[in-house]
């Protein structure tokens, strides 16, 4: 049976995938009913959702904002995640936070494991690596879940823009070497519903981080697999141009290669060549 568990996020692309499980032992929260930079709404909705578990989807994910915010982002990532954290323990629950890929510098040339070395190369990065360790001095039953290139439902996923780039160009251009573990955030969500069955009411957990994310690829080899699909479904299929990082032009630089792995079973969702499908599919008939 599914313990009680609060999600607060649930609004993103990762609270969006848990309220879509339809558990009803699972409350879904998100601002203004509990911000995790006000701590009477935390307690409140602790309090409201008596919960077994509490798992972080909330988080400022925007990667090239938090270079001109980094106070912004530290907000939300660490301190508000503290508060979070916090809260849950003192009611008695432990917490589920989730992390990214983002954390690590990207020149390891394999894929990240667990123990890793840590250098994050922007301030969303930085922020996110900050709050892994206020989370877990705040609550020392932690589970951080780094995960990697989300993708879901919603109309700002990868999945959804290379939908609207193939409707609206002849040729899209897509990055060839950046290497990463495109993850399902449906996948995520279950994976996440089963970590907190597993944890409720448990001292003796072997608390830490845990590598959560599905096959890896490059950008290019991910809207790759979108196109046909979409081709499938009779779209027109644009010509697909691989690039190089290097000439992606943004705020903030991205780790070149953050492929995920884990020390630990369970850490493998499935890979996106088995989600998309479906995803396009409901995409398109929108
Ligand atoms: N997206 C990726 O590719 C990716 C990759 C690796 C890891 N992750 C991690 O996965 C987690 C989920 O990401 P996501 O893509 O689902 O994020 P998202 O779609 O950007 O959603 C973020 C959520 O956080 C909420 N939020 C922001 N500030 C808040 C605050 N002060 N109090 C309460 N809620 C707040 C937002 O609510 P509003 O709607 O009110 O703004 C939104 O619901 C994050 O921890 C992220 O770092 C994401």
């Amino acid at each position: 049976m599914t313990p009680r568990i609060l999600v607060v996020g649930s609004s993103g692309q990762l609270g969006t995938a848990l309220r879509r499980l339809g558990d009803p032992a699972i409350t879904c929260a998100g601002r203004p009913v509990i911000d995790v930079m006000r701590p009477d709404t935390i307690m409140a909705a602790v309090a409201a959702a008596r919960p077994d578990v509490v798992v972080n989807a909330s988080a400022f994910t925007a990667v090239d904002a938090a270079e001109a915010d980094e106070a912004g982002a530290l907000d939300v990532n660490a301190r508000g995640a503290a508060l979070l954290a916090a809260a849950a323990g003192e009611a008695g629950a432990p917490i589920i936070h989730v992390s990214t890929d983002y954390v690590f510098a990207g020149d390891k040339g394999s894929p990240y494991l667990e123990d890793d070395a840590t250098g994050p190369l922007t301030a969303y990065g930085r922020s996110k690596l900050a709050g892994e360790g206020t989370v877990a001095r705040a609550n020392p039953r932690h589970v951080i879940v780094r995960t990697s290139w989300l993708f879901g439902t919603s109309d700002r996923t990868f999945v959804a823009s290379v939908l609207r780039l193939a409707r609206e160009r002849e040729r899209i251009e897509m990055v060839a070497d950046q290497l990463g573990s495109p993850t399902f955030a449906g996948d995520l969500a279950a994976a996440l519903v089963a970590m907190a069955t597993d944890i409720a009411g448990r001292e003796d957990y072997d608390w830490g981080v845990r590598h959560v994310a599905g096959a890896h690829a490059s950008r290019f080899e991910f809207a790759e697999a979108v196109l046909d699909v979409a081709a499938a479904h009779g779209m027109r299929r644009p010509e697909l141009v691989p690039t190089r990082l290097a000439s992606f032009k943004a705020a903030a630089p991205r780790p070149l290669d953050t492929r995920l792995d884990s020390r630990f079973p369970g850490g493998r969702t499935r890979s996106f060549r088995e989600a998309v499908p479906a995803l396009v599919a409901e995409l398109i008939a929108r």
